[in-house]
């Protein structure tokens, strides 16, 4: 890995070893892209990659085929990365290169969560500086090449070094200029219990993408997108993934102009933003994460996979296995009392599960959801002896002790409301909607975010407390601060992100062995910026396991399963209302952390002795089911929809486990092979069903197989005519694969 700089041919050429990003100052002074993607050597001049005259592209900087931080009324009519209003009222700027520093490593942003380097060999950084002369306005473009990764980060920090106050309207954390139109757009999309569903749709003419105007990343769309060379499949073809490392208002768009070229950009969403910058003042964008991949949308996934779980997530529990944990949401509501969740615990405890975790209704006078958030106070009479005697129980009984909190809300109903009604987001004068019966707190507002974390400070050190579930439930409207003037409003949605995460890092910092699992209404911000804070995000509040398959497999493009809450509930589902086998919802909750949100006293015995029999399983396979390689083989999205497989697999590959799903039944079934990825084609694997014992595809699978084989026939998921009349809908069937 190394950043070159030749200072004859003004060129940078980045290479990680998996990937090389090439750009130079072009003969006006401006930043020119020349290349990104597949290694090719360094040492080598690639300025005839760059602009050449070409009649569609023309401006006051010329050669500006493939600009690094395009802006607006100069010629270039693609969308920009940085709109700055000056003093003129103008937003033209002609940035020119003025300098650069290699930096070994990787500087963090302040404020801001990002990737990071735990040495400085595994990182280097290249830090360009562009200035505007007339108006004193200064860039500092940042890239950042990790050894042996295919990715590329990237941020901006914009300064006024002029005289003259100036407004950035557009701050984008990156974009890139494509060599070419012909790629699918993939973003993950939905809505509340539909998170992150796999949405493709070929590239046209014109601009087309994803955004949040939420307050939060949102469940709608997540802030990454995909572009997909023509015929990329999960194995092959080339395929570019940009996913920005942020929790709030996001912009993710690709836009094709008529010459065949696309621009694709990423960061803050400039629609709630507008931020002005005094002489002297400076602000940095968000990270955006670029990964390339020639192996299709697997490589990406793997690429993604690989840097957020080991240099994003961080902390203790970054590489800790993940305990099992069962949540009363679902069992208890906001009705319980300590002797229920002490014999709910005791039932869990029983069947294996190594952590608890009391969910809401455990403060103020939390009897639904019209009251109490803000008061992070237990509720005596649901809890009479306090939190700290509840968890000591629940320890006693070997059990870790986790707890729900929501941090950045309030209820109208609530003594913190009373108290201070300014904290709360809003325009005064105008009524406050409300969302779920509840308001957000201003966490622009230094008081507001001291005041949170001295109370739940107060609350983690007020008992025995191993895992935090710290949830979000619902979207921001009238978004303003009564903490701002009125011609800083555009700095609010920002800043009320910033305030999250500045509450995010002294809580994780000052409690370094708890467990933070991020929430949103289940995953309305399951985003790479919480990621770096909370190693682990309830994934959806659908656990329905056919909608979780969906769901899963489109966190999966980007998102690691380690980062991935997939917990079994009961039936008939609480959000579908489908009644699905145990058997089936615990296979499809494996991959990622797992855990029970139910009541296992409402379980038959049996169902109780399977439940035993899943946890088991899945502490014996914990390490591959959490940080194994994460392979997706058939997609849900895809042919007729019924069915759907995945595996993971061992760094060292002598150990895998296989999902496969079946949702109907249909008669008459047709010849049925799956091929598997990512096993040793030398090395021959025992492969066995879980659990054992009587299987329709037990015969044909069950034995010894080379990894070749497996790789290249694959397993035989074939039924007969018979065999599915015996079967029954939502079938799922678990493969173990050990090396020999
Ligand atoms: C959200 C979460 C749920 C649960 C409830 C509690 O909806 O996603 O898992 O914690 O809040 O109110």
């Amino acid at each position: 890995m190394a950043i070159h700089w030749d200072a004859a041919t003004r060129e940078w050429h980045l290479a990680s070893g998996a990937l090389s990003y090439a750009l130079r100052v072009g003969e006006g002074g401006a930043l020119l892209g020349l290349y990104a993607g597949a290694p090719i050597a360094a040492g080598r001049s690639y300025a005839h990659l760059g602009p050449r005259p070409f009649a569609g592209f023309d401006n006051r900087l010329g050669e500006p085929v493939r600009l690094e931080v395009p802006t607006p009324g100069s010629g270039d009519y693609r969308i920009p990365a940085l709109v700055a209003e000056q003093a003129d009222g103008a937003t033209v700027l002609d940035l020119r290169y003025v300098g650069h520093a290699i930096l070994a490593g990787k500087p963090a942003l302040d404020g801001l969560p990002s990737t990071y380097a735990e040495t400085d060999a595994e990182a280097e950084t290249l830090e360009i500086t562009l200035r505007d002369e007339h108006s004193g306005v200064e860039v500092v473009a940042r890239y950042s090449i990790f050894a042996g990764r295919p990715v590329i980060a990237r941020s901006m920090t914009v300064r006024n070094a002029g005289r003259n106050p100036v407004r950035l309207v557009t701050a984008m954390s990156a974009t890139l200029d494509l060599p070419g139109s012909a790629f699918d757009l993939v973003t993950l999309g939905g809505t509340w219990a539909r998170e992150r569903h796999v949405v493709s749709r070929p590239l046209v003419p014109g601009r087309q993408g994803v955004a949040s105007n939420r307050g939060e990343s949102s469940h709608e769309q997540n802030p990454f997108l995909v572009l997909a060379g023509p015929g990329a499949t999960e194995t092959t073809g080339e395929a570019w993934g940009f996913s920005l490392v942020y929790s709030g208002n996001f912009l993710a768009e690709a836009e094709v102009e008529p010459f065949g070229t696309t621009r694709v950009r990423l960061g803050i969403n400039p629609e709630t933003f507008g931020w002005p910058l005094a002489p002297g003042q400076a602000f940095t964008t968000p990270e955006a994460v670029i990964a390339w991949s020639g192996e299709g949308l697997g490589g990406l996934t793997d690429a993604y996979h690989g840097l957020y779980r080991d240099r994003l997530a961080r902390g203790t529990w970054r590489d800790r296995p993940r305990p099992v944990l069962l949540n009363n949401w679902e069992a208890t509501y906001f009705d319980f009392g300590a002797p229920r969740i002490v014999e709910i615990a005791r039932s869990a405890r029983d069947l294996g599960v190594e952590l608890f975790v009391l969910d809401d209704g455990w403060f103020g006078r939390r009897d639904s959801d019209h009251t109490s958030l803000g008061d992070w106070v237990v509720d005596r009479r649901k809890l009479p002896d306090g939190l700290g005697a509840l968890a000591a129980q629940v320890e006693a009984l070997g059990l870790g002790f986790g707890l729900w909190i929501e941090p950045e809300m309030v209820s109208r109903q609530s003594d913190l409301f009373a108290a201070h009604p300014d904290w709360t987001v809003g325009i005064p004068g105008r009524p406050l909607t409300e969302g779920r019966q509840q308001l957000i707190l201003d966490m622009s507002r230094p008081e507001v975010v001291d005041h949170l974390f001295a109370v739940l400070a107060d609350v983690l050190r007020s008992a025995p407390i191993s895992y935090i579930k710290w949830d979000y439930n619902r979207h921001m409207t009238e978004p303003h601060s009564s903490a701002l003037p009125p011609d800083r409003q555009g700095e609010f949605a920002h800043r009320h992100v910033l305030g999250t995460y500045e509450l995010y890092r002294r809580l994780t910092e000052a409690f370094p062995d708890i467990l933070f699992e991020s929430c949103a209404s289940g995953g309305g911000r399951f985003d790479p910026g919480l990621l770096a804070f909370a190693p682990q995000a309830w994934t959806s509040d659908n656990t329905d396991a056919v909608e979780r398959v969906l769901i899963q497999w489109g966190s999966s493009l980007a998102y690691p399963q380690s980062s991935m809450g997939n917990h079994v509930s009961a039936v008939p589902n609480h959000q579908t209302g489908r009644i699905t086998p145990l058997s089936f919802r615990g296979k499809v909750a494996f991959f990622g952390t797992f855990g029970y949100e139910l009541d296992p006293g409402s379980l038959t015995d049996a169902e109780r002795a399977e439940v035993a029999e899943q946890v088991a399983f899945y502490t014996e396979q914990r390490d591959v089911f959490q940080f194994g390689r994460f392979l997706r083989l058939r997609s849900p999205f895809e042919g007729d929809r019924n069915e759907a497989a995945w595996m993971v697999a061992s760094p060292e590959a002598d150990r895998a486990v296989v999902g496969a799903y079946r949702f109907l039944s249909r008669p008459m079934p047709t010849v049925n092979r799956l091929r598997l990825r990512g096993l040793d084609p030398a090395r021959t694997y025992r492969v066995s069903l879980w659990p054992s014992g009587d299987d329709p595809l037990a015969a044909a699978n069950v034995g010894l197989r080379g990894g070749d084989e497996l790789m290249a026939a694959g397993l035989d998921l074939t039924l007969t005519k018979q065999q599915t009349q015996a079967s029954h809908d939502f079938r799922a069937w678990i493969f173990v694969l050990e090396a020999t």
